[in-house]
């Protein structure tokens, strides 16, 4: 893999490979993809992959012009999966592995493989809600404000070095679809922006944790700290 920090302080300008994985609809990847376009965000996405074949983001990142391909994990063996995936992400020499909805967990060797150089987005302020359902157990526990943060891969599920959260109120009238689109929405504006970070050598994993412009992160960063999401 490429070392990002040396290729942002030798002021080169090529972008530095991004690799996605999703499992569904992909449309963190789009936003991602689309971000990338901007010249100033040294970044491209080099391929997607998708461990089902039915997602309809594989479709949609062909159509953006990057390559996507699925590799069917159902009824594999989880180390034999996750060592082709990886190989086959390392043939792409990436700086950075951004899971954008990609719903199966990853073995530890997988993890060590690939450590410090894996994102993730997550529909929640974690620590708070880790898992599935994310929005349904914000409304049923009468959360007033509900989100997503951007976080490090680690082994504990949904528990890796947060980095950046972006805050949404819940509103009296929401259902889970309602709520979940204005989170989504903010997960749009927030995954670029890490990555951005990522591959401009800002944002770092070391020693168990996010660092941000050379100092570790106490907490995440605010989105709303540096503008308004919903
Ligand atoms: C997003 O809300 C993402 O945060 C979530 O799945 C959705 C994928 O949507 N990920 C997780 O729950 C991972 N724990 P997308 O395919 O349209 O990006």
């Amino acid at each position: 893999m490429s070392d990002p920090g040396a290729a942002a302080a030798d002021g080169r300008a090529q972008p530095l490979a991004v690799v996605v994985l999703i499992s569904g609809r992909g449309s963190n990847m789009q936003a991602l993809i689309e971000a990338s376009r901007d010249p100033a965000l040294r970044f491209r996405v080099a391929r997607v992959f998708s461990d089902k074949a039915s997602a309809p983001g594989l479709e949609a990142a062909r159509r953006l012009g990057v390559p996507a391909e699925a590799l069917v994990a159902a009824g594999r063996e989880r180390a034999d999966f996750d060592r082709e995936l990886a190989e086959r992400i390392e043939r792409e020499q990436p700086a950075l592995i951004a899971m954008a909805g990609f719903m199966r967990i990853l073995s530890a060797p997988f993890i060590e493989r690939f450590a410090g150089r894996m994102l993730n987005i997550h529909p929640s302020l974690l620590p708070r809600y880790p898992g599935l359902r994310t929005h349904a157990r914000a409304l049923a526990a009468g959360d007033r404000e509900h989100g997503a943060t951007v976080h490090f891969v680690t082994e504990t599920l949904d528990g890796g070095p947060a980095v950046l959260q972006a805050r949404v109120p819940v509103r009296a009238d929401d259902d889970e679809a309602r709520l979940a689109a204005r989170v989504l929405a903010c997960e749009h504006r927030i995954y670029p922006l890490a990555v951005r970070w990522f591959c401009e050598g800002r944002l770092r994993q070391h020693a168990g944790r996010a660092w941000f412009d050379g100092a570790p992160l106490d907490a995440p960063l605010q989105y709303e700290d540096l503008r308004p999401c919903a």
